[in-house]
């Protein structure tokens, strides 16, 4: 594992888009799981800015880790986000965006994807094996959309697996954790002192991290990569 620190969400976002586009360069094909939620937002915007003509997007194949169970126009949509955020400025053919149906039944749309990435990707024991997930971390140690409450989804049989937001009760598809740590590589983007906590805990191995469903990202390939600001990382400096 590989924690990388920045002094701001900026530099953030500017490093990991330089190491996005290192690691896409060259590739006839390439399978991405992009994350949700607000932190990749600055990231989505940096990397568009940066490298929106000097990345072949037709190259590249862009997934959900998770989404939440909701119409694709709707501000909580994790694809409507990347829309606004990064799709909306580069030019990326329809057919490489292969989004999760949010507006569908959870549990036939979570068999549906788990069916196409099992279609889409190469598979490892079984297991459909991205080129790169990209991960979030909740203040509540949770990634992609299994939270503390329901970490026995990291083990679901199935690629993906419907959860609810302990809050609100929204229901989510997410990705599981063979999934997560089949990947070739995985990266988590992390910023803000509301993560300090977690990210001193898991990562210092304090009291009960184990039950953090983001403690248990652990590929294969060893290829984990943590980006994060200052604030987010206070814990490790
Ligand atoms: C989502 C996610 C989730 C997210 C974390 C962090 O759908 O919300 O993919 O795992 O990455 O909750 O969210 P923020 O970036 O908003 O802090």
């Amino acid at each position: 594992m590989e924690v990388k620190i920045y002094k701001d969400k900026q530099e953030v976002a500017e490093q990991f888009s330089n190491y996005f586009a290192k690691m896409v360069n060259g590739k006839e094909i390439f399978h991405v799981a992009l994350s949700g939620g607000s932190t990749p937002k600055l990231i989505f915007d940096v990397l568009a800015l940066e490298y929106g003509t000097k990345i072949d997007w037709t190259k590249i194949h862009f997934y959900w880790g998770d989404e939440r169970c909701v119409p694709p126009t709707d501000n909580q949509s994790n694809y409507k986000m990347t829309v606004d955020h990064l799709f909306s400025k580069i030019d990326t053919p329809s057919e490489n965006i292969h989004r999760i149906l949010g507006e569908n039944d959870p549990l036939g749309e979570a068999m549906r994807y788990s069916n196409l990435l099992e279609i889409n990707l190469d598979r490892i024991e079984g297991v459909p094996q991205f080129d790169l997930v990209i991960l979030g971390m909740g203040d509540d140690g949770h990634t992609a959309s299994i939270f503390p409450r329901e970490i026995d989804l990291w083990n679901a049989q199935e690629h993906c697996i419907v959860a609810t937001h302990p809050d609100s009760g929204q229901k989510r598809v997410s990705i599981n954790g063979s999934v997560i740590n089949t990947a070739k590589a995985v990266t988590f983007l992390v910023t803000g002192s509301g993560k300090a906590e977690k990210v001193d805990e898991i990562h210092n191995r304090k009291e009960n991290y184990a039950q953090y469903p983001a403690s248990l990202v652990n590929p294969k390939s060893g290829n984990l990569i943590w980006f994060m600001d200052e604030a987010a990382a206070e814990a490790l400096i």
